[in-house]
């Protein structure tokens, strides 16, 4: 048996054996979410009651991170910040950069203040124009950091992102335990620095 043949069996053997135990282990579908109920079933079943925390910011507790570079979650009380609208995002009167730090809120990171994306725009034949010129095709758009001197508006609507957590007793059990590749990692972020690593 030559090498790669070797290596394939091997693989198929392994992938055999991940398939078994998974089935063996496998989680009931009544304990998938909140519902506590069977997938299939069709009567109206009532979820659990949200309890978000009613502290206010600047007296609630951060949630650790759940991965690194996870969005954290908000800790505060939301009650009358949220919908942000175009005319009132009360969320950067705390957390700008600018004055976060004397109203104790985790300054908005560099990466919110960056655009991502190139400026360009795609064309009916699918290649990227920029001011009226044909730049590349759809494959050649790149990860770029540009940064801005204002928020990004990708990042505009915090709470597309940034969620304040429930307390339940009803939670699905999660064995997730998050590695941090270094320790101060579990409380803040670096993604600008990281965000290319990987990409060529
Ligand atoms: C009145 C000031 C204030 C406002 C307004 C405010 N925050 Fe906060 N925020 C804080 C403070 C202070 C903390 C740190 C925890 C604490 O002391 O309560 C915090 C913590 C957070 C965290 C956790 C950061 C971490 O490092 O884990 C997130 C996320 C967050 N806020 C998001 C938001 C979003 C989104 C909004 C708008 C919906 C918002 N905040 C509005 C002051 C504010
Ligand atoms: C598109 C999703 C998205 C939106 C929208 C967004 N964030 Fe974030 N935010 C993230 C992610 C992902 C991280 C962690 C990685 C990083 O630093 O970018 C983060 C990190 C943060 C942190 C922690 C910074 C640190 O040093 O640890 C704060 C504070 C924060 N965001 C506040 C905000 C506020 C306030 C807004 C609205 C003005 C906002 N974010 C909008 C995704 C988002």
């Amino acid at each position: 048996m030559n090498l790669s043949k070797l290596t394939l069996s091997i693989l198929t053997f392994s992938s055999i054996l991940v398939v078994s135990m998974n089935a063996a282990n496998s989680i009931k579908d009544d304990s998938l979410g909140l519902r506590h109920e069977s997938l299939l079933k069709e009567d109206k079943v009532t979820g659990d009651e949200t309890k978000y925390g009613t502290d206010p910011a600047g007296t609630s507790t951060k949630f650790k991170r759940a991965f690194e570079n996870a969005p954290p979650m908000i800790p505060h009380d939301t009650e009358g910040l949220l919908p942000i609208t175009i005319d009132n995002n009360m969320c950067t009167s705390c957390h700008d950069p600018l004055v976060a730090e004397s109203m104790g809120a985790t300054p908005i990171p560099k990466s919110h203040f960056t655009n991502f994306r190139e400026y360009v725009a795609l064309n009916k034949d699918g290649q990227l124009e920029r001011d009226g010129k044909v730049v590349g095709n759809s494959s050649d758009l790149k990860t770029i950091k540009k940064p801005l001197d204002m928020l990004a508006n990708a990042r505009f609507n915090c709470s597309a992102c940034h969620a304040p957590q429930s307390d339940s007793a009803n939670i699905p059990k999660n064995n997730f335990t998050p590695d941090f590749r270094s320790s101060d990692l579990n409380d803040k972020s670096n993604l600008l620095d990281v965000i290319t690593e990987g990409v060529k």
